[in-house]
Formats: structure tokens, C-alpha cells, sequence
């Protein structure tokens, strides 16, 4: 079978390998069918993922149809189209214990810890297999790990009906924000620094959008809240100025969600958090959020809808994450599709 292999920065080669093997009870064989390229697996190929260790098959956003399995499964059959739920871990950890198994100590991610799905077979354990609906467009069902980054981050801030979001960052991690906020019943306001960006958040279903290159947020969400300012404040730009900004954008008794790996340390004074009492939360993957997440796309209260805008053959990886480079402002999600 042949698979992208990431053997240092920037040398990424299409390579034969032997077919992977079932070797225990709960080892289930999958065709991957799509893989979503996410901006972490380009950090990673240029070699800034401190976590990772080449040679590596990048891809951790994973669609593909059962082939066989051993035998401790007995809730799936051959045939089936599944998402992969890209975590294991073992099961013991204190993290695990507090019902937060995204960040076990043991915590294993595929495309990062152990090969990914950009490769035409993959041996899953059984728990990481997600059923879902085979009218299901692969390119829609890939989404599917994108939307529980969203799903988890949402949870993590409490997002419910009565508050008002204000969001960083329109990528597609803040657009699946935007679409779970507010199938969450919240309100929400999105930034970005590209007017384009911010339109497409408005098509996603954002109330409010603002462009920090040209206004003043702190003043926006003053204006939008009445004063109040957001009650939970989500991160999805991620760089220091945004994370330090959300201090004086959320409300008080309000939650601030932080989902950036940026290592540049910001001043942040001790008042706003005792004055405002705030709660300040990381989100790291996801927990349980792939069955709920599954079931939205089959009801098809969320979807595709103009987020997948370049869907190429697997081999074609390099060209398309060259494109990724070149043309930021055109790839909103790139899709790898593999041949029957
Ligand atoms: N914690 C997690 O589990 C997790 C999972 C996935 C992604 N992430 C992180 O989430 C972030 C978003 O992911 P993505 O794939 O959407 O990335 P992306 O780079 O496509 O999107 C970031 C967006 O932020 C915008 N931006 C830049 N400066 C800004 C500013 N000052 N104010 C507001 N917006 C600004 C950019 O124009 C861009 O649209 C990344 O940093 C990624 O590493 C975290």
C-alpha cells in the first residue's frame, strides 16, 4: 500500500509499505477513504511539532470503511464507514480518573505520536471507531474531528443559550466555534484580520464580526454587550496579543478558553482575576465529543457548507499543502481522497 511519509522538515515522500497487520483482539483494519490536512500538520512537517518523532505518517483527521477486525469487536462489520477518533491512551491516568483522557500522560495522537491516516490502510483500536451514516459524503464526514475541537472547547468555556461569544479567529477551527456556539443557542461575535474570513463567519451564522486591524474590539463588544463585555471569550487565532486581549474583552463571572500552543509568555495582570472572577480554561483535543459531533452531521444540523474548498488525491499532499503556503486566502479546509 503506498503512504506519505514525513522523514524530517520539509521531506515528505509517497512511499511503498507493507499492508498493516491485525495483532490483537480489538485491532480493527480500516481503508482510509479521506483525510483532512489541518495547520498543525504543516507546523509539523516543517519540523516544529516537539511531540512528534520521524519518520511519521501525518493525518489525524480520518474517514474510511471497515475491512476486517479481530476478534473482541463485535459492534461493527465489514463494510462500515467509520470515523476515527485520533487519541488512545491506556486508561489509568489521573487525567483519565478526572474524566479528561485528552490529556493522559500515556495520551497517544495519530499523525503526531503514532502514523496517521495519510496512508491507504490504518490498524485502529476498536474504541477509536465512530460509525456513521454511509449517505454521509466522505468529505463531509472528515470534518467530523475539526467540529469535536469545537465541540470540546465550547464545553470547556460552558457555552450555553444566554451568553454572548466573542471568538478569535476565523479559520475553520473558528468557524466549527461559530456553528457549535450557536447550535448551542448562543450569540456570537467573531474577529479575524481578513474581511474575507469574516464574511464567511457571517454565512456560518456569526451575529457580529469585527476586524481588530481596523477596529477597536475592547469598544465592539462594549457596544454589542451594552457594557457588559463577552461571557466567554474563545482563542482560536491563538497568538500571544489575542490570548492577553481576551482579559479585557470578557465579562465578569466570565470564562476564558485557551486553545493555542504559543509558548511567548504575556503580561497579565492578578486584578481582572479577582476582580472579575474569572475562570480560565485550556482545551486540548477532544473528550467524548465524537459521537454527539456524528450525530449533528447525519441530522445535518451542521456540515460541509463551503468549508472543504480544495479535495485532491492523497498522493497529491505536497502540492497541496505548497498551495496552503501560497494561497492562504483560498484553502479554507483541504481534503485527501483515496481511490477505491
Ligand atoms: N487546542 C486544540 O485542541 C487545538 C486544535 C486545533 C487547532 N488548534 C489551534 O487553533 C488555532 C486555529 O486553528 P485553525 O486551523 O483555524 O488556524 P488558522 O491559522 O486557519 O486560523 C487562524 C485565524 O486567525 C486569524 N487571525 C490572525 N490574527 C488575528 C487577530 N489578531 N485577531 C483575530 N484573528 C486573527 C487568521 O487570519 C486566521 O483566519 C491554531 O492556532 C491551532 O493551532 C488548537
Amino acid at each position: 500500500m503506498k503512504a506519505a511519509v514525513v522523514y524530517g522538515p520539509n521531506d515528505l515522500r509517497i512511499e511503498e509499505r507493507p499492508m498493516p497487520q491485525i495483532t490483537a483482539a480489538d485491532d480493527v483494519l480500516v481503508k482510509i477513504r479521506a483525510v483532512g490536512v489541518c495547520g498543525s500538520d504543516i507546523h509539523m512537517l516543517a519540523g516544529e511539532n516537539p511531540f512528534a518523532k520521524f519518520p511519521r505518517v501525518m493525518g489525524h483527521e480520518m474517514v474510511g470503511e471497515v475491512v476486517e477486525f479481530g476478534e473482541g469487536v463485535h459492534d461493527l462489520e465489514p463494510g462500515d464507514h467509520i470515523v476515527i477518533e485520533p487519541i488512545t491512551y491506556s486508561g489509568k491516568s489521573y487525567a483519565v480518573r478526572r474524566g479528561m483522557p485528552n490529556v493522559s500522560e500515556d495520551l497517544k495522537v495519530n499523525g503526531v505520536h503514532v502514523d496517521g491516516g495519510q496512508q491507504e490502510y490504518l490498524v485502529i483500536k476498536n474504541i477509536q471507531a465512530h460509525k456513521i451514516r454511509k449517505d454521509i459524503p466522505w468529505t463531509t464526514a472528515v470534518l467530523a474531528e475539526p467540529y469535536t475541537i469545537a465541540g470540546q472547547s465550547s464545553t470547556r468555556g460552558q457555552v450555553g443559550a444566554a451568553d454572548r461569544v466573542f471568538i478569535h479567529g476565523a479559520g475553520p477551527i473558528g468557524i466549527a466555534l461559530t456553528r457549535i456556539c450557536k447550535v448551542k443557542g448562543a450569540t456570537v461575535m467573531v474577529s479575524d484580520v481578513v474581511d474575507d474570513k469574516l464574511e464567511f463567519a457571517k454565512a456560518s451564522g456569526a451575529d457580529v464580526v469585527v476586524n481588530p486591524a481596523k477596529d477597536d474590539i475592547v469598544q465592539a463588544v462594549s457596544e454589542w454587550t451594552d457594557g457588559e463585555m463577552a461571557n466567554i471569550v474563545i482563542d482560536a487565532a491563538c497568538l500571544p496579543q489575542t490570548f492577553q486581549k481576551s482579559f479585557d474583552l470578557v465579562s465578569v463571572a466570565g470564562t476564558i478558553v485557551v486553545l493555542g500552543m504559543n509558548e511567548t509568555p504575556v503580561p497579565i495582570a492578578q486584578k481582572p482575576f479577582m476582580a472579575k472572577q474569572l475562570t480560565v480554561v485550556g482545551s486540548r483535543l477532544q473528550a467524548f465529543q465524537f459521537d454527539p459531533i456524528i450525530r449533528l452531521l447525519e441530522q445535518g444540523v451542521i456540515g460541509d457548507d463551503g468549508l472543504v474548498t480544495h479535495v485532491i488525491p492523497f498522493e497529491k499532499v505536497q502540492e497541496g499543502i505548497n498551495l496552503m503556503h501560497e494561497h492562504p486566502e483560498q484553502v479554507k479546509k483541504l481534503v485527501l481522497t483515496f481511490e477505491d
